[in-house]
């Protein structure tokens, strides 16, 4: 009888051991997603859980376009923090609404409802180029109100988007 409770108890020790480490594991593993590559890799797959992306490298057109947003968004911030005007011309708006997305459930009318507010930010700040931080802000504000909604996985990239001060 002893041998077996000194079993179990060994038992539970290496289970409370094992979980430890792989619980440190991910940690290391979240803090080494700041790099953008590995975020971008973090966002697709946490985004796919919600809208069922069953393959990460077939990404439905929607997807491909948020990626290009995002990117435009993070040179955008670069521009404006170096003083410099951000331009239609530059960034041109894509028109993500009319693509095909990966789960078709988001199109609904308060995804295109957000899809035209975000669309009046993004013309306030190509209107203000003397004031765009601001404008900058809130059409950033507008991503993460509809990804609040609709995808949730890449907020954590976007709320770094914004310019603080
Ligand atoms: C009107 C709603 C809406 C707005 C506004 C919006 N998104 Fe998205 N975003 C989505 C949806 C829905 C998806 C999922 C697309 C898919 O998988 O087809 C997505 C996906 C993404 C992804 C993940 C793409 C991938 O690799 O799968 C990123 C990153 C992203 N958005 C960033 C942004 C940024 C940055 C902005 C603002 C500049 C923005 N989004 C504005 C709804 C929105």
């Amino acid at each position: 009888m002893k041998k077996l409770y000194a079993f179990i108890l060994v038992g539970i020790l290496w289970l409370a051991f094992a979980t430890a480490c792989s619980e440190n594991k991910a940690g290391n593993e979240a803090k080494a997603t700041d790099t953008t590559a590995a975020t971008e890799q973090k966002d697709t797959a946490s985004c796919s859980m919600e809208t069922t992306i069953k393959d990460p490298n077939n990404a439905k057109p929607m997807a491909l376009m948020m990626r290009q947003m995002a990117d435009d968004a993070q040179a955008m911030r670069d521009l404006i923090l170096s003083g410099k005007p951000v331009t239609e011309a530059k960034f041109p708006f894509n028109r993500f609404y009319l693509v095909e997305p990966t789960d078709t459930n988001v199109l609904e009318p308060q995804f295109f409802e957000n899809a035209r507010l975000f669309q009046v930010a993004y013309k306030e700040m190509m209107a203000h180029p003397k004031d765009q931080k601001a404008h900058y802000n809130a059409y950033i504000a507008k991503c993460v109100s509809c990804h609040e909604s609709y995808c949730s996985g890449p907020l954590r990239r976007i709320r770094k988007l914004p310019i603080e001060g």
